[in-house]
């Protein structure tokens, strides 16, 4: 790579807005919100925010159905909110990140509604239309049921890859791609360093929608092996990026699940479609499918760890990952990764750790940097999302009971991740004066900012130190720019050495609750950080307590 890319030792904090902070006392979180927490945002180090989408939406998905490209969701303020919030982020150095969300809109779109009212009108061919009196294919979208919806009072269905208020945009149409460029500029226009791309690898569909075997009790075909990463999409993606990122140098981080691994180097690199991209392997590893919770596959630290460096290591040669363990559509790292440990300070710091010094740039969920914890649900009527409502009946479908299905949606719902974010003890955890739109975790009056602030052993300001540490600290060029390497371990330990030159930073992350003792790889390493209390290292030997990070560097 000839220059190094700016932005690859950014720090970022994804926000959900809804559940962020409420400044207006209506339940919703909202642009003001985010705009009044931007000093606590500024002293954990984080250097970009990534805000999920905030345009108006009749939010069947939070957002993720928008209605309308070129504003702001009254719920969340007005356009001078925003610009406030771009300048205010900027006095701090902090940069921000939009959602962009171009494989589909709102039903509620103008576009839409015009292809509807107007079946001869221009914008009948942005979306995909067939007709038929049956669906005309077998396949099954994102969040269940048939990805046709029938026009009503008509023999037209149209697409949808996810929720059916998602219709599907025809990329196939050179207007749509030009109306979406377009309004990519005039939002890079306005100053923002650049865009998460939302499902980016749906856009190309398998022309021939012909049927696929079923491979569910509902008779249906999974629609990803016929809408996602299919031949062509390049083709698409290197005109997304030459007319609409390329221009302004921006940063682009694409969510792209399933992309193979030999693939790393079209997606990303100097002449990759996107600045970076989100590999699921290691966050998906106790499921079967991204879109069948029900099918739960056993998993060990080591699995975690071969999945993990596996991606980095594909990674590597052309560029730079996206590193997280949380976001808004994942259940907590916490819960997910260490189990009945959740709740162990030792534990979630280790795991922060672990993925805070991994290669790539960092990305932060809210609300990870205080080990908050899935939130167990006792009715399905307690869910908002609109995937955990869909997985519930799919586990029915699929013969679990009802006890079960609640019990797999649980351990994988998206509200897990989506609760309001937990800044005081007080009523509503300070996220609002009124009761919220989705119900605080059970934790709140415990694991809240707040309580965090001033103990200097919380996990907060251990995220703010592990931070500071991987950006500012001895060793920042090391865990910044340097190279990524396996290092054999014990079963529960996940290691790693970053190199930098001559400079070596040997990591270890102890995950399990036992003891560990792992061989040095050098004779002449110190101990540079450490989690818990000061190791020992003798005899060519390290000992790692339970849940233990230990870093060392060649003296
Ligand atoms: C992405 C988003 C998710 C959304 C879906 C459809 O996967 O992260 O939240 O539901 O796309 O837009």
């Amino acid at each position: 790579m000839s220059e190094l890319p700016w932005w690859r030792g950014e720090v970022v904090y994804q926000i959900y807005p809804k559940s962020f902070c409420d400044s207006n006392d209506d339940g919703i979180g909202d642009l003001r919100g985010i705009t009044s927490k931007l000093d606590y945002l500024k002293r954990l180090g984080v250097t970009m925010l990534w805000v999920c989408p905030i345009y108006p939406s009749p939010m069947a998905d939070n957002g993720y159905d928008i209605a309308d490209y070129r504003a702001i969701a009254p719920e969340f303020g007005t356009m001078e909110d925003f610009e406030q919030l771009v300048a205010e982020a900027r006095q701090r150095d902090i940069k921000i990140l939009l959602d962009l969300v171009i494989n589909h809109t709102s039903d509620e779109h103008p576009w839409f509604k015009g292809a509807l009212a107007h079946p001869d009108g221009p914008s009948h061919d942005y979306y995909i239309f067939k007709q038929g009196t049956e669906p005309p294919n077998n396949w099954r979208s994102v969040f269940g049921g048939s990805v046709w919806e029938r026009v009503a009072g008509t023999d037209e269905w149209y697409f949808h890859s996810f929720g059916k208020k998602q219709p599907d945009l025809n990329w196939e149409n050179p207007q749509v791609r030009r109306e979406l460029f377009d309004m990519v500029r005039w939002w890079l226009d306005k100053g923002i360093a650049g865009f998460r791309v939302d499902a980016i690898n749906f856009i190309k569909k398998d022309q021939s929608w012909a049927d696929r075997e079923p491979d569910g009790a509902d008779g249906l075909a999974k629609c990803t092996k016929a809408v996602r990463n299919q031949p062509g999409m390049g083709t698409f993606l290197a005109e997304l990026k030459h007319e609409a990122f390329e221009p302004y140098g921006c940063v682009t981080v694409a969510e792209a699940a399933g992309v193979s691994y030999d693939a790393f180097g079209e997606f990303i690199g100097e002449d990759g479609y996107f600045s970076m991209f989100f590999d699921f392997r290691h966050a998906d590893l106790d499921i079967a499918s991204g879109n069948e919770w029900f099918h739960r596959v056993p998993w060990t630290i080591g699995d975690l760890n071969e999945r993990l460096m596996a991606g980095q290591l594909a990674i590597q040669p052309h560029g730079w990952g996206a590193n997280f363990i949380e976001n808004h559509d994942q259940p907590r790292a916490t819960t997910k990764y260490l189990g009945e440990a959740q709740h162990d300070p030792r534990a979630v710091k280790t795991l922060g750790a672990m993925s805070l010094f991994l290669r790539g740039m960092l990305f932060i969920y809210q609300g990870q940097e205080l080990g908050m914890v899935n939130f167990e649900r006792t009715s399905i009527d307690q869910f908002d999302d609109l995937s955990s409502l869909d997985q519930y009946q799919r586990s029915l479908d699929e013969g679990y009971s009802p006890e079960e299905a609640l019990h797999l949606v649980n351990l994988r719902s998206r509200d897990n991740a989506r609760t309001p974010f937990p800044w005081t003890s007080e009523r509503y955890g300070g996220f609002s004066k009124v009761e919220p739109w989705l119900a605080m975790t059970q934790e709140w009056p415990v694991i809240n900012a707040r309580s965090q602030e001033d103990d200097p052993k919380s996990v907060l300001n251990f995220y703010r130190s592990a931070i500071s540490f991987r950006k500012e600290g001895p060793y920042a060029r090391c865990l910044v720019d340097g190279d990524i390497a396996p290092l054999r371990s014990t079963a529960d330990v996940i290691a790693y050495v970053r190199s930098c030159g001559d400079d070596k930073l040997y990591c270890w992350f102890n995950l399990g609750p036992e003891d560990a003792y792992e061989p040095l790889p050098e004779e002449d390493v110190k101990t540079v950080w450490f989690t818990d209390e000061q190791p020992d290292a003798s005899d060519g030997v390290l000992h790692l307590r339970p849940w233990q990070t230990v870093l060392m560097a060649r003296s």
